[in-house]
């Protein structure tokens, strides 16, 4: 049976915007299930980056429920959000949030040093998710010596490290040509099957949506589940 891992009902968010509230969201209901690899799509603005922040944990809706493996985030303090950004869910933004004057290591190394990890336990973690990426090479170095995949790569072990449940991926092909951008997508299926993540890929490239097992649209805060798109191998 499939098992549901991020539930949104109902969710509404909005902003204060030079005295008057605009709507974000717009009673948004989903179920996205173990291993799903989601593609949402929609123009800029739409709220895509708002949306993985809900699930994240980074933001908070006005009404409605997240819950994200089988945790109900509205029923969580600051550092209940804060245990479940470093365990159950990881969000790598649109610029990779990488912290420049570390190096590729230092920055993987961060949650597992937030979440209180030992010294042994972290140098095994860090090199199995670099290994795995393909990175070892570039452990060293500082993210501005790395090209635009390699940076998305360090995002991705970053995210990784801590064996998320639900990987949030925002605009992960915006930064790449086409080539790399296939790369990211294949990735993301293999950490998706080799891990059972769940992966959500928000995009206004509607050609990543062909990398997907489903897609949805997401339209001035509205959000539809597309029909008759199914992931059946990738494309080249
Ligand atoms: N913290 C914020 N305060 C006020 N308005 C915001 C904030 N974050 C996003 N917005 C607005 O919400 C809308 C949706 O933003 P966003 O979720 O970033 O869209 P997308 O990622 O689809 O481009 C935009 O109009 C944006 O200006
Ligand atoms: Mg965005």
């Amino acid at each position: 049976m499939k098992e549901p891992v991020v539930v949104l009902r109902n969710v509404w968010k909005t902003y204060r915007e030079g005295g008057r509230t605009v709507i974000i969201l717009k009673n948004v209901s989903t179920t996205i299930y173990r291993k799903e690899i989601v593609g949402v799509h929609g123009p800029s603005g739409a709220g895509k980056t708002t949306l993985l922040k809900l699930i994240a944990g980074l933001e908070r809706p006005d009404r409605g429920e997240v819950i994200v493996d089988g945790y109900n985030l509205n029923m969580l303090d600051d550092l209940g959000l804060a245990m479940i950004r470093n365990t159950v869910v990881a969000y790598i933004p649109q610029d990779y949030g990488l912290i420049t004057d570390f190096t590729v290591w230092e920055n993987v190394e961060l949650p597992l040093l937030i979440a209180g990890v030992d010294k042994g336990e972290r140098e095994k973690k860090i090199y199995e998710a670099l290994e795995y990426m393909g990175l070892l090479d570039k452990a060293h170095v500082t993210p501005r010596k790395l090209s635009g995949g390699e940076r998305q790569r360090v995002a991705i072990a970053r995210a990784l490290v801590t064996t998320p449940s639900v990987l949030l991926a925002d605009e992960p092909t915006a930064n790449l040509d086409w080539e790399n951008a296939v790369k990211v997508a294949d990735l993301l299926h293999q950490v998706s099957s080799d891990f059972d993540t769940t992966v959500i890929i928000v995009t206004h490239d509607p050609r990543l949506l062909e990398y997907v097992d489903r897609s949805m649209n997401l339209i001035d805060g509205v959000l539809k589940d597309k029909e008759g798109v199914t992931y059946e191998g990738l494309k080249r």
